[in-house]
């Protein structure tokens, strides 16, 4: 009798172990989906139809907010040393301002990011041209580039991962460019606080394509001062040189001995001002960074460190080069987020992108697109505390 009433209570207790360990399982899955979680909400009205804006976040809180008008990142909350979050990213509040001219904040850029000269180039023996809208070359796309249009959104879900799926056809000759375009982007939030961007684009017809994101930062937070402290490394030993009006020249020079060494960890500061032919035609930085790629798949291309706030952050991409630019167009005239005007050099850019003026420079790696093949391009935004 007793030897039975032992066995009946190690059975409850087995069985009630059992229960409550996989119950925590469970609640640990629950709260692993109930704390990363994507919502949306009206946005405002766009020629295009209504413009949403949607919040992923992370079960860690880190929170990005996306708009399908120009696949904008609006916000992006991430968690300094002590614990306090802040948003990084430079932008407005409202949708109506995105809709206005503004220096591409925080939006996907295409068909073409960057510059090309003088608006032309041939492909094929045919000749095209693009609006000048960066005298005296076109740039990002033109003025109604993937930054002034509304995408088509999907919500999405991967492994420890909430995203959304914007696409959109770009249409024969839009902005000039040939070819209609099927293009996706996928931005993708994971619960290692990575904030993945997925491009991809076919085409009916020859054509190019250079697809980036044009997010500004500032790790210290949007409107808390100038960026020049931050600490960036750039895994180039070559940078493309410009010419005065930013295109660059064809040569791939050697960082070593200039201002454009960041291969260790430097205050963007140091050196900003630097009395350099390239520094003067940047007016500061803004330069293409030919990246050390050992093969083709998703490789470190720069870590930026804010010391005050312990704000660490690395970018991985699968492209050639990268566009360092330090805001030195900005002049206090776009009043930001909460009233703020963004002043000269409080936020900065970091473009993955093949090099600028590609179709005109045919010793740089292609940027043509051709029926039958798919453009296929990714970008991590890595974030964590030092
Ligand atoms: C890019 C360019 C800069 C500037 C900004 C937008 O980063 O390289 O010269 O045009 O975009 O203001």
């Amino acid at each position: 009798m007793k030897f039975k009433i032992y066995i009946m209570l190690l059975f409850l207790f087995c069985f009630g172990a059992a229960c409550s360990s996989g119950g925590n399982d469970n609640k640990e899955e629950q709260q692993q989906t109930a704390s990363s979680s994507i919502e949306v909400a009206d946005y405002g009205q766009t020629e295009e139809g209504p413009a949403k804006l949607y919040t992923l976040k992370n079960k860690n809180g880190i929170q990005v907010e996306i708009s399908n008008y120009g696949g904008i990142v609006t916000r992006l909350l991430l968690p300094g040393k002590d614990g306090q979050f802040d948003d990084v990213v430079l932008g407005f509040d409202k949708l109506e301002d995105y809709q206005n001219d503004h220096p591409y904040f925080g939006a996907i850029i295409g068909r073409y990011g960057n510059r090309i000269a003088k608006g032309s180039f041939t492909l094929d023996g045919q000749a095209y041209s693009l609006a000048i809208n960066n005298e005296p070359n076109a740039l990002h796309g033109g003025p109604t580039g993937f930054h002034k249009h509304l995408w088509q959104a999907k919500e999405i879900e991967r492994e420890g991962a909430v995203g959304l799926e914007l696409s959109r056809v770009s249409q024969d000759l839009e902005e000039g460019y040939p070819g209609t375009l099927n293009v996706t982007v996928r931005y993708l939030l994971n619960n290692a606080n990575e904030l993945l961007i997925e491009y991809e684009a076919t085409t009916d017809k020859p054509t190019v394509v250079n697809l980036t994101n044009h997010s500004y930062f500032n790790l210290k937070g949007a409107g808390k001062g100038d960026i020049l402290g931050h600490e960036l490394m750039i895994v180039a030993n070559r940078f493309t040189p410009v010419d005065s009006t930013l295109i660059p020249t064809g040569e791939l020079r050697p960082v070593e001995g200039t201002p454009f060494d960041f291969r260790t960890p430097t205050i963007i500061g140091e050196r900003v001002n630097a009395d350099n032919e390239q520094i003067r035609f940047g007016g500061g930085y803004d330069h293409n960074f030919v990246l050390n790629r050992k093969g083709e798949g998703l490789e470190l291309a720069a870590t930026v460190y804010e010391p005050t706030t312990g704000r660490f952050m690395e970018v991985l991409t699968t492209e050639p080069g990268i566009q360092f630019y330090c805001g030195n167009f900005l002049d206090g005239s776009n009043i930001g987020k909460g009233g703020v005007p963004y002043a000269y050099r409080t936020g900065f850019c970091l473009e993955t992108q093949h090099y600028p003026d590609s179709p005109n420079q045919p010793d740089f790696p292609s940027t043509v697109l051709r029926p039958g093949e798919k453009y296929e391009t990714k970008t991590v935004y890595r974030f964590s505390v030092k």
